[in-house]
């Protein structure tokens, strides 16, 4: 597999994070709280060199000189439902940036994507855009969330997962190739379902305790 554009974060507590996720014993509760808590530590490695602008700080003692991220360059755009509970993670880390929805469901017989609802801030291509969807499955989400993106004029856009299968890696390489894709783990397969093995099973259902 080409894994040119892929960033996956070996990191231990990104792992073990991972484990608590995939474990089929764990209930919507403790799921929401450590994949919002994985989207934080995993944020930390897509901003490494996010631009920052110089800035003196006065302390209670003197002017400290430092560097700032400008909260407005950075757009969040969970895809619907499960990049919500990515998006409760990590927007606490930066309050000042915005966020935009895209909802897609994937027509279960075809696999492919419908668009239902998209809703980006106006300004959106001045900014950083970072896609959010914890699973990268059959590839055909997230390129059509990246057409859209791009079709509203971002320039630069980074995709923010947790799991992926390889399949969906390439088809968002073919059509995407300018797109990182940061995550936690590349996975064996897709089932006939279009479901990622062994996974974890529906990132939304758990998140949301819809099954
Ligand atoms: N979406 C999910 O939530 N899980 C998968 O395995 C594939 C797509």
């Amino acid at each position: 597999m080409n894994l040119k554009n892929v960033r996956i974060i070996e990191h231990s507590l990104v792992q073990h994070k991972l484990s608590v996720l995939r474990d089929k014993e764990t209930r919507p509760k403790d799921f929401r709280e450590v994949l919002k808590e994985i989207s934080a530590l995993m944020f930390y490695e897509v901003t490494r060199n996010v631009a920052t602008k110089k800035v003196r700080t006065k302390t209670p003692l003197g002017i400290a000189p430092g560097r700032v991220i400008s909260g407005k360059m950075i757009c969040m755009v969970p895809i619907l439902r499960a990049g919500l509970g990515m998006t409760e993670g990590i927007h606490p880390l930066l309050p000042q940036s915005r966020i935009g929805h895209i909802g897609l469901y994937r027509d279960p017989k075809t696999l492919l994507p419908v668009d239902y609802f998209i809703k980006l801030p106006l300004d959106i291509d001045k900014r950083l855009v970072v896609l959010l969807d914890p699973m990268l499955a059959t590839g055909n989400s997230l390129v059509e969330a990246i057409n859209i993106l791009k079709k509203a004029n971002v320039k630069k856009i980074i995709y923010l997962g947790i799991l992926a299968a390889p399949e969906g890696i390439k088809v968002v390489q073919k059509y995407h190739p300018d797109v990182p894709l940061y995550l936690a783990a590349v996975d064996k397969r897709l089932n006939s379902h279009g479901y990622i093995i062994p996974g974890l099973g529906d990132a939304g259902d758990r998140l949301f305790g819809t099954k």
